[in-house]
């Protein structure tokens, strides 16, 4: 197994550039390609750079297709807080071939098994990209998920709804449940890239990269995986041992 690869840049404003860099590189090898998108602060900067790079006509995304890696459910489609709204406003120019589960059916169970479906028959993902919420959590697989486990609705950490009461404009209003691929479908990527930014990240880091492989840390399993890239900043690297 190829260690994983790590990557430390000075900032957010270069780990972005760096991000962007890395999903150009994806698809300047392969122009049909099938990305895996996460959403939250950490890759704002990169969408931002991937934007602009389109729209200064530098770089062709026209032919890739996206797929969210996650979303809430149990409120309406695209409504404040949810991923879809998040897409719409960082990656407006992906949409029309962004696929995403929606928050707002009434069958969930089948809703995210047509998506892990409609991912399969494009052929899984050439790159994921992935951010790591402070409990270790990789998409919404929070900590309890297997090696295996596989696209599903799942109820969600009260740290990560946390995490979302600005978004939706306070903590009642954040769902409780929501649906993810599994840590096994994030595993099938041909390659996958994780981004973590800023010290409140640096310790989750250091036990997803150096800790043992344990469904008490779900970044861990990517451990597993024979092309992985973290890409941090130097606050987020800064309790690794090995760097
Ligand atoms: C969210 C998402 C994850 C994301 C993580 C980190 O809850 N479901 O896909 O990677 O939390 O978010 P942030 O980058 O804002 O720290």
């Amino acid at each position: 197994m190829a260690p994983m690869r790590i990557e430390i840049v000075a900032d957010e404003r270069a780990l972005g550039l760096r991000a962007a860099a890395i999903v150009f590189e994806a698809i300047a090898q392969k122009p049909n390609a099938v990305l895996g998108l996460p959403t939250g602060d950490t890759p704002t900067a990169a969408y931002a750079e991937l934007r602009q790079r389109v729209e200064r006509g530098d770089s062709d995304a026209r032919n890739v297709q996206g797929f969210a890696i996650d979303e809430f459910i149990d409120v309406a489609f695209a409504g404040r807080g949810t991923n879809a709204a998040f897409f719409a406003a960082h990656l407006h120019f992906l949409l029309p071939r962004l696929s995403l589960p929606d928050s707002g059916t009434p069958l969930p169970e089948r809703e995210i098994a047509l998506f892990a479906n409609e991912l399969r028959a494009a052929g899984g993902f050439d790159l994921c990209v992935l951010g790591i919420g402070a409990n270790g959590h990789i998409a919404f697989n929070e900590p309890g998920s297997g090696l295996d486990s596989r696209a599903r609705v799942v109820e969600l950490a009260e740290e990560s709804r946390r995490a979302h009461a600005v978004a939706f404009g306070s903590l009642d209003a954040v769902p409780r449940r929501g649906v993810t691929l599994g840590v096994a479908d994030i595993l099938d990527s041909r390659a996958i890239l994780v981004l973590a930014q800023g010290a409140a990240k640096a310790a989750i880091v250091a036990l997803a990269i150096e800790g043992p492989q344990t469904a008490d840390v779900p970044a861990s399993w990517l451990q597993t995986h024979a092309d992985v890239t973290w890409l941090l900043d130097e606050a987020a690297g800064a309790l690794l041992h090995r760097r």
